[in-house]
């Protein structure tokens, strides 16, 4: 399958707590890629935490980072990204990602709440009924997440062991044999 990938770049894309940063480091081992998380290379680049970005620039300041960095890793070859939950939002955005396979980490929203209900580091999610904040999010996201390559449901008490597994089997079916990309 390595060679069949051809070194493009693999997207998780999804909303926040579905596990792209864990997912994306095995899945990274299990293809010998190189991991890299957006977010982190924004907050290592500006010094300065995600929260405070917003908090002090907004989110259109924080989604124009996001999309530099984006842009950049894209011209690399063998990594693994995990990207922030919100970076489908700019159209932009698909021109970078199409250059990789891009896979949909679809956890259920109660499972993603339970994940996140005690965590202070998603600005988006500083809300009195955080809930129905990722309802409303992923309402407004959903049809963008649709677009991946692949999608992947992950229930609730899905391990991350077995959920790269399933992305391991499942990304030939989605390269064309003996080909360039993608079907
Ligand atoms: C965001 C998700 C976060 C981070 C920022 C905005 C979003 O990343 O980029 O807080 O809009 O969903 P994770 O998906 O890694 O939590």
């Amino acid at each position: 399958m390595q060679e069949q990938l051809k070194g493009i770049n693999i997207y998780l894309i999804g909303m926040m707590g579905s596990g792209k940063s864990t997912i994306g480091r095995l899945l990274a081992k299990q293809l010998g890629y190189r991991f890299i998380d957006t977010d982190d290379l924004i907050s290592q680049t500006t010094h300065r935490s995600i929260t405070d970005i917003f908090a002090t620039e907004g989110e259109a300041v924080f989604r124009e980072l996001e999309s530099q960095v984006l842009s950049e890793i894209c011209a690399y070859k063998k990594f693994v990204v995990a990207t922030g939950g919100g970076i489908i939002l700019k159209q932009m955005n698909w021109s970078y990602l199409r250059h990789g396979m891009i896979i949909w980490l679809n956890v259920p929203v109660e499972e993603l709440y339970n994940r996140l209900k005690e965590d202070q580091t998603r600005p988006l999610l500083q809300h009195p009924d955080p809930l129905q904040q990722l309802q409303t999010l992923l309402k407004q996201r959903q049809s963008l997440y649709n677009q991946a390559d692949l999608e992947i449901t992950i229930n609730a008490g899905g391990i991350p062991q077995q959920v790269v597994i399933q992305i391991l089997e499942k990304i030939p079916t989605i390269l064309k044999p003996q080909s360039h990309g993608l079907n």
